[in-house]
């Protein structure tokens, strides 16, 4: 970094610390969200190459099929280690080891709360029951995780007195889970550091984020002597979820100069798997892998960052550490330089009083709410300019239709010219404006790498003739992003045409960058 004083603990520089996720597991655990084994398998598989140390891969006892995606996970034969979830259990520890896990992660309420109100149990059934199960997952061969579930609402002495129990039953990690999220980070780095002065095994937590606070207050485990921590891709997981693990690995990293073996440039790839799979949406704001987490609008920002990077970020974490893009938006905080560098980047060289004049219609535009795509920026500059004939379109729409209803499978057929070749394309999907685009995106053929990034629909006025306003970002393989809007009272159209004029766009910058080089 530059000239950038950093104040920061160097206290876990060079640390290692091991990452357990728990996606497959708690992230799972997410209202509404529900896997296929497929899923599973891939998901476990893009976990092993971003490099983390341990998975949950489900709660065995659960189902049947929670079991077998567990025994498929194991089964892949992956380097990270897989461990299944158990109560204090033999029935539920069995189902784990049936699995071929090599680690059984085995938990019990030890609140008075959950205790009374959950299992009615007394505190020393329960450490009887917790002993049981560990030696039973010891004698079996398999690496033995505990947990006092709700440890962060359990008397200090209970805790205490379990936690070596289990240590002295053969337990090799302890996990401390902040079951519903209700520590700050100083109050856990007090906790810490008082049950590492009890037990010696090394301590793991796992931190639910009901007040936001599950990545800090799990660094700040880390900081008082914890050498795991718990987390899942996107922060999924129950009520709120757990500790992101892209938050919580940058932070070890970047800030603390600790170290993982996580490879942090597949970060944003396994978050949009997940994304997908999940059909949990991450939002544009998310930290490091949200679509704005490296994105500028405002003109002083840009002009700083378009001089150099670390005037408005943070300096020692890139876009490419991660896997990421830095972009700059054009909208109404828009500055000349960030516009000019936007005009030059699709192939016009324009006057200082043509580039004012763009720059104020692009304020318009944002003054009026809208965000202000790639082919906005184009046909304004283009009017401005004088540039009355419009270059040939690779795709010419031609013809539109669909069928839809209760009894068929709703099915687009698209007619075009692309290229210069007439082509007709019929698609089916899961609605009328899915078979659509799908449609248009086949008449690309086998092997063109436009994927949508984003689809946006927009009822611009009340009554079922409102006028949809549809906005589509599409990207190539090389992660160019461009977006266009298309507003019609037929929100079938309005997606085929924001599609086209996307595609369009993308395939006409990719061009006079080419021609550019
Ligand atoms: O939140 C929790 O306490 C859990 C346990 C099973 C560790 O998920
Ligand atoms: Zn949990």
């Amino acid at each position: 970094m530059r000239g950038i004083v950093f104040y920061q603990t160097e206290e876990l520089r060079g640390r290692h610390v091991r990452i357990f996720d728990t996606t497959l597991r708690d992230g799972e655990q997410t209202a509404g969200v529900s896997l296929s084994l497929e899923q599973k398998l891939l998901i476990a598989a893009q976990l092993d190459k971003l490099g983390v140390d341990i998975i949950e891969a489900g709660f065995p006892i659960a189902s049947a099929g929670e079991k077998e995606a567990v025994s498929e996970i194991v089964r892949l034969g992956l380097n990270l280690q897989v461990c299944g979830l158990s109560r204090v259990i033999q029935a539920d520890i069995d189902a784990c080891l049936d699995c071929g896990v090599g680690m059984v992660h085995t938990f019990v309420s030890t609140s008075d709360v959950q205790r009374i109100h959950t299992i009615g149990k007394s505190r020393e059934e329960v450490v009887e029951l917790a002993v049981d199960a560990v030696e039973y997952i010891k004698d079996h061969g398999a690496t033995c995780m505990f947990s006092s579930m709700d440890a962060t609402r359990t008397d200090m002495d209970y805790l205490t007195t379990i936690h070596q129990a289990v240590e002295q039953a053969g337990c090799d990690v302890i996990n401390v889970p902040d079951t519903v999220g209700v520590m700050v980070p100083s109050a856990m780095h007090r906790l810490i550091k008082e049950i590492r002065e009890t037990v010696a095994v090394p301590l793991d937590v796992h931190c639910h984020n009901d007040y936001g606070l599950a990545v800090a207050n799990s660094t700040a485990a880390v900081e008082a002597g914890a050498s795991q921590v718990q987390v899942t891709i996107n922060g999924l997981g129950e009520r709120a979820g757990n500790a992101s693990l892209a938050e919580t690995v940058m932070i070890l990293h970047t800030i603390y100069g600790a170290q993982t073996n996580i490879h942090t440039e597949y970060l944003l790839e396994t978050s949009r798997m997940v994304e997908q799979y999940a059909g949990v949406r991450v939002s544009r704001l998310m930290p490091i892998v949200g679509e704005n987490a490296f994105a500028h609008e405002s003109g002083i920002h840009t002009h700083g960052v378009l001089k150099c990077t670390d005037t408005f970020e943070p300096g020692v974490m890139t876009p490419e550490m991660v896997g990421h893009k830095r972009r700059i938006v054009l909208g109404k905080h828009a500055g000349k330089h960030a516009v000019q560098q936007a005009i030059e980047s699709v192939g016009f060289a324009v006057s200082d009083d043509q580039l004012a004049e763009v720059l104020s219609r692009i304020k318009e535009l944002g003054d009026k709410g809208k965000p202000v795509t790639d082919a906005d920026l184009y046909a304004i500059t283009e009017s401005i300019i004088g540039v009355v004939a419009r270059k040939e379109q690779f795709i010419d729409l031609k013809e539109v239709s669909v069928m839809t209803g209760n009894l068929i499978t709703p099915t687009a057929a698209v007619k075009a010219c692309v290229g210069g070749a007439v082509k007709v394309v019929a698609n089916t999907g899961v609605g009328p404006v899915d078979a659509a685009l799908g449609a248009v995106q086949n008449l690309l053929g086998e092997g063109t790498m436009v994927r949508l990034h984003d689809f946006k629909l927009e009822a611009i006025s009340g009554g079922s003739d409102a006028l949809a306003e549809v906005t589509i970002a599409v990207e190539d393989e090389t992660g160019k992003i461009v977006n266009a809007r298309a507003a019609r009272e037929d929100i079938v159209m309005a997606s085929v045409e924001a599609l086209v004029n996307a595609i369009n766009r993308l395939i006409m910058v990719r061009g006079t960058n080419k021609r550019n080089r």
